[in-house]
């Protein structure tokens, strides 16, 4: 019997990423197509031209998730679905979530190019807002579909453009008017992500295939520091309520609270905004952003307890409110899935290695819900969030063989 892996076109695999990085090319060789935006909604259009000209089924929920589907011959089965996300980072690169987006397209092509039936429908799905850059929380769309969350809970969330979940939802899912509507969270019996490494150990190591073994801790959290504006020239220091001044405090403070000579801390602030932004008006509000993550279960909860406490404690003469966007507990994947990675990446001659995801993942919210696993393939210097961001063509096809044999072994439990 033919191997669903034989049937991957490496070059249509290639030519569709750089057929999507079109959509909002910077011309520094990345893209900035962050999520729900006009460009968001151009490179969904056109993977839905693409799965309609296949005639594949499509579908879009009210997270505006949108899902390819190649049906089984048992038509009511519990599906395996497979994807990742379109939308990118301001200064993003073309790979980071598409490679997951298009392997997964990929594979329902090759089944259909080798005429390979299945017993359950297989599902290639374009998450929406995983990168969480322009509307918090990342993840959006695969916590709806996971029933962590309503999209009710998310509808009035402004973009830092003034911009409206909402509207741009609405906008967003009006661009593949051949998408059929449906619930969120259909029942599920399976899924595989491909994504890059986004790290260097893949390359470092010499090898081609990362089965994924679970996701470590992430958070991430706004706080919004409120002081008062005043004259640069003439209010005394001792009188200020310097909003940018107390920030700083808490800055250091939680640097050093997370200082790691072990190295596996992640603590990022990627934000810091003083307003009204005028060099000669003391800051009258300062907002910044945490991203913190850990792979250690109580280390992570412990932290994340104290990021809060470290605000308020170096607070000075300024008010502190410190929102939470998101906390997600370390995840494992499940092991039938890790070892069948692993197996088929050995039949079909790939070298392979076990190995955790220091990133977040859409995969992370489908724990809950059926046998998860993830493939990784190796991305240049282990480069990523950057515009450099570069995979070889030829380990993006081996990434994408894994996940058709994985994706048709499931279908056909
Ligand atoms: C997703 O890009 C993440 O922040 O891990
Ligand atoms: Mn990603
Ligand atoms: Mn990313």
């Amino acid at each position: 019997m033919s191997r669903a892996s034989s049937a991957i076109d490496q070059q249509r695999l290639w030519d569709r990423h750089m057929a999507i990085a079109q959509f909002g090319a910077t011309g520094r060789g990345g893209v900035n197509r962050q999520a729900l935006t006009e460009e968001d909604g151009q490179a969904r259009a056109t993977l839905a031209g693409w799965a309609t000209a296949r005639g594949f089924d499509l579908y879009v929920d009210d997270a505006a998730n949108l899902f390819v589907r190649r049906n089984g011959t048992e038509a009511d089965a519990p599906a395996i679905l497979s994807g990742s996300h379109l939308d990118t980072q301001p200064a993003g690169g073309n790979f980071d979530g598409i490679y997951g987006v298009l392997s997964a397209f990929e594979v329902l092509e090759a089944l259909d190019d080798a005429g390979i039936g299945h017993k359950r429908p297989i599902e290639a799905v374009v998450w929406t807002n995983e990168e969480g850059c322009r509307y918090a929380p990342g993840c959006t769309g695969s916590m709806v579909f996971s029933g962590k969350h309503s999209i009710d809970e998310f509808l009035d969330n402004t973009a830092p453009d003034g911009s409206v979940l909402r509207d741009d939802l609405a906008r967003t899912i009006a661009m593949t008017p051949d998408a059929q509507r449906r619930a969120p969270g259909i029942p599920v019996a399976g899924y595989i992500e491909t994504h890059i490494e986004q790290g260097p150990r893949l390359e470092a190591a010499g090898l081609t295939v990362g089965a994924v073994t679970g996701i470590q801790g992430g958070s991430s959290f706004e706080v919004i520091v409120t002081g008062e504006e005043g004259h640069a020239g003439t209010v005394p220091l001792k009188q200020r309520r310097d909003a940018f001044r107390s920030a700083m405090a808490m800055v250091d403070a939680l640097y050093e609270e997370t200082a790691d000579p072990e190295d596996t801390v992640r603590f990022t602030i990627g934000r810091f905004q003083a307003y009204p932004g005028s060099p000669n008006t003391i800051p009258g509000e300062v907002r910044f952003t945490i991203d913190f993550r850990h792979p250690d279960a109580a280390f992570f909860a412990a932290t994340v307890k104290r990021i809060g406490e470290i605000c308020q404690a170096n607070a000075g003469p300024c008010g502190v409110e410190v929102n939470t966007r998101h906390v997600g507990a370390p995840a494992d994947f499940d092991e039938t899935v890790i070892a069948s990675i692993e197996r088929i990446a050995g039949e079909l001659d790939i070298p392979a290695m076990r190995m955790a995801s220091g990133a977040d993942h859409d995969a992370k919210l489908m724990v809950p819900l059926c046998p998860t696993g993830m493939i990784f393939v190796p991305c240049a210097q282990g480069i990523s969030h950057n515009e450099a961001e570069m995979a070889d063509a030829t380990d993006l096809a081996a990434g994408a063989r894994v996940l058709a044999d994985a994706l048709l072994e499931m279908a056909n439990r």
